[in-house]
């Protein structure tokens, strides 16, 4: 029996020197100190040892077994702090803050082009939109710009066909609209417009909004009112605006508006090409011959046009000095908005 409880000790120490996962520790316990392990068994067989041996042996086994025990708690000390540290490493900290999800904006023309409308809405206009891809009719002709006019020069047309073109302007819609309806109307066109055109002001495709009121009784008045109070509450203050005489074969009289250069502060840099100032708008009173054209008679009616340039806007609104940065799509520049 002494031979047995040695080689027992002896097998339980190697056991657990060998023993590296959680789930052996179990198996240990069940082999050798659990209630049909081989410690029990021994322990059983203690009763059918001669009565004066009893003692020693059993005190031997006591001892063996207590120390195995000992053992077994420290390795399992071990192991389970072992494994409680390695699912730290691998488990996420939860005190951590969140990640949010990326979140997109609205492209800075799209968000100005949105202000444009509420404001104008606001004044009483309905919004309309057309085809970008246009007819010569209603991009030049319906504007008194007839075939072999010179103002055409002025376009830098992308043309589809002969008679099929990208608008360059807004201004179609005026001819639309009024074809469409009677006056009274007062109703804006917001969309996309395209010129053969590219520089620090100019790209091929930019954003126009058309305005056109028509009713009895319009002057040029109404037309510097409802565009003073456009920029007052566009760019949230009173801003130097210059009307400059000009000409469109659509208007009579007609204007371009300026607005201070928010750039240099109106001192003069390459962004206003040194002037202090930046063209925003087109307009005037809309020509007698473009309202004969559409059927209206233009000794009833008088109305006033406009159309506005988005990206200047955005560009003077946000202190942006080169328009191409809008079309670039450079996260860095757009995530700003
Ligand atoms: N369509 C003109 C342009 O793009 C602007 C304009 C609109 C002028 C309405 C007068 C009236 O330059």
């Amino acid at each position: 029996m002494e031979k047995e409880l040695e080689k027992l000790e002896a097998e339980a120490k190697e056991f657990l020197s060998n023993l590296e996962e959680t789930s052996q520790i179990e198996d240990f316990r069940v082999r050798f100190l659990g209630r049909k392990g081989q410690f029990s068994t021994i322990m059983r067989s203690l009763g059918s040892v001669p009565a004066e041996d009893k003692p020693r042996l059993g005190q031997l086994a006591n001892t063996i077994k207590a120390e195995i025990e000992q053992l077994f708690e420290e390795k399992t000390k071990d192991l389970q702090s072992q494994s409680a540290h390695l699912g730290k490493k691998n488990l996420p900290d939860l005190t951590l803050p969140g990640r949010r999800p990326a979140q997109g904006t609205l492209h800075p023309v799209t968000q100005v082009m949105q202000e444009t409308c509420s404001i104008f809405e606001s004044l009483g206009f309905s919004v309309a939109e057309g085809p970008d891809v246009e007819v010569d009719y209603y991009n030049f002709e319906a504007l008194n710009i007839p075939a072999h006019h010179p103002a055409r020069d002025m376009h830098d047309t992308f043309y589809v066909s002969d008679s099929v073109l990208l608008r360059t302007h807004t201004s179609p819609m005026q001819a639309r609209v009024m074809e469409a309806q009677d006056p009274p109307l007062r109703v804006i066109a917001p969309g996309k417009v395209y010129r053969c055109d590219s520089d620090i002001t100019h790209t091929p495709m930019f954003h126009q909004v058309e305005g056109v009121l028509v009713d009895k009784n319009i002057s040029f008045a109404d037309l510097k009112g409802i565009l003073t109070v456009f920029t007052q509450k566009m760019f949230e203050k009173d801003l130097p605006l210059r009307f400059r005489p000009s000409f469109f074969p659509f208007t009579e009289p007609s204007a371009e508006v300026d607005i201070a250069c928010v750039m240099c502060n109106g001192v003069g840099c390459r962004v206003c090409k040194k002037t202090g100032w930046l063209e925003i708008l087109g307009s005037g009173m809309i020509d007698p011959e473009v309202f004969k054209m559409v059927g209206y008679d233009p000794k009833v009616y008088s109305g006033f046009a406009f159309g506005l340039g988005i990206e200047r806007i955005a560009m003077l609104k946000y202190g942006i000095d080169d328009i191409r940065l809008f079309y670039e799509n450079d996260q860095r520049f757009l995530s700003q908005f």
